[in-house]
C-alpha cells in the first residue's frame, strides 16, 4: 500500500478533516479526484470544493466510504456511533480506517465495524492547520507495517509523527493535543507582560508570538537539550536568570507537568465515558 495510490474518504470534513485534505493535495500525496470528503453543510461543501477543486464532495457517507481504500473518520466522537451504523457495511473490508476521534480506541473500533479492519487511531493537534501538526499514531490488531506508514505519511503532509502504543494515547492528549491552549496561554501572558512594561499591545503580541516560534524551532533543528540552549542565553548577573529565578520561585515546571497529569487524567476519564 502506497499513499500515492489509495482513494481516501474524508468522514467529516470540518476543521482537522480539511487541513488533512489541503495538506495531502498542496503536498501532491494524492491527486484531487482521490479525494471524497463528506459533511452535512451544503454551503460549507461548496467552500470545500471551490478550496479544493476537482475533489469529489457531497453528504452521502455510504457513496464515499464505497471505493475508498482509506476513510478518515474526523467526526466529533458524538456523531461516530450513528455514522459507523450507517457506512459499516459499505466499506471495503481491505480498507484502511484511519480516527482522529478523541478517546475511542482501536478495539471499540474495530468491534464497531462488521468485518475485521484495519484501524489506526491518531491524535493530531490544530496546528496542522498551518501545517505544523504534531500527531501521534496507534495501531490496532489487524494493522500491518504498511498501513502504519500510510497514516505516517498522510499526517506527516501536516506536520511531525510519533508512532506510540496505544496506551499512551492519552498523555499525548494531555500533552500535544491539550498543548495549543497552553501555549496560547502562555503568548497572552507574555503580550500582556510587555504591554506592563509600556510595549504597545500589536508589538508585544508580534514579539511575544514569534520568541514561542523561533524558540520552537531553535530546539527541533539544533537538537540541542533545552536546558542547554537556556544555559547559553543566560548571563552571569543578567536579565534572563533574574526572569529565570522568578519563574522558578513560582514552579512553572511543577504547574506544566501537574497540568499535564491533570489533562492526562481527565482524557482517561473521558474514554471511559465513550466505551
Ligand atoms: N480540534 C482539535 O484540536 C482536535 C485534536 C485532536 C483530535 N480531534 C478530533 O477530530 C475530530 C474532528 O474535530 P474537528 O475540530 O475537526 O471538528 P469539526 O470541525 O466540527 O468537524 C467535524 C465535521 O463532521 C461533520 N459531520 C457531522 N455529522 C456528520 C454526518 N452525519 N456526516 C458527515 N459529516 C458530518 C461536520 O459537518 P457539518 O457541520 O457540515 O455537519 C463537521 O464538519 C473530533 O473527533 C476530535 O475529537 C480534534
Amino acid at each position: 500500500m502506497v499513499l500515492s495510490r489509495q482513494t481516501v474518504a474524508v468522514i467529516g470534513a470540518g476543521n482537522i478533516g480539511r487541513a488533512l485534505i489541503g495538506g495531502l493535495l498542496k503536498g501532491g500525496y494524492l491527486g484531487a479526484d482521490q479525494v471524497r470528503a463528506t459533511r452535512r453543510n451544503p454551503l460549507a461543501l461548496d467552500e470545500l470544493q471551490a478550496s479544493f477543486p476537482g475533489i469529489h464532495t457531497g453528504t452521502d457517507n455510504v457513496a464515499a466510504v464505497d471505493e475508498a481504500s482509506v476513510v478518515v473518520l474526523a467526526i466529533k466522537p458524538q456523531n461516530a456511533g450513528q455514522i459507523i451504523e450507517e457506512i459499516r457495511d459499505h466499506v471495503r473490508k481491505d480498507a484502511l480506517i484511519v480516527s482522529v476521534l478523541a478517546g475511542i480506541t482501536t478495539e471499540a473500533l474495530q468491534a464497531s465495524f462488521a468485518h475485521h479492519l484495519a484501524v489506526v487511531r491518531t491524535m493530531p493537534n490544530t496546528p496542522m492547520l498551518v501545517d505544523e501538526g504534531a500527531t501521534a499514531i496507534a495501531g490496532g490488531r489487524f494493522t500491518t507495517e504498511e498501513h502504519m506508514t500510510i497514516a505516517r505519511h498522510m499526517f506527516e503532509a501536516v506536520g511531525k509523527v510519533e508512532e506510540v502504543p496505544e496506551y499512551l494515547m492519552d498523555a499525548v492528549t494531555g500533552l500535544s493535543g491539550s498543548g495549543p491552549a497552553y501555549v496560547y496561554m502562555f503568548v497572552e501572558a507574555l503580550t500582556d507582560a510587555g504591554v506592563k512594561q509600556g510595549l504597545p499591545r500589536p508589538t508585544a503580541f508580534r514579539l511575544a508570538g514569534q520568541t514561542v516560534f523561533g524558540a520552537a524551532k531553535l530546539v527541533l533543528e539544533t537538537g540541542k537539550h533545552p536546558a542547554i540552549l537556556r544555559d547559553e542565553v543566560t548571563t552571569p548577573g543578567g536579565t534572563a536568570i533574574a526572569a529565570i529565578a522568578e519563574l522558578e520561585s513560582h514552579g512553572l515546571r511543577t504547574m506544566l507537568i501537574n497540568a499535564v497529569a491533570t489533562a492526562t487524567k481527565r482524557s482517561k476519564e473521558l474514554s471511559e465515558i465513550k466505551k
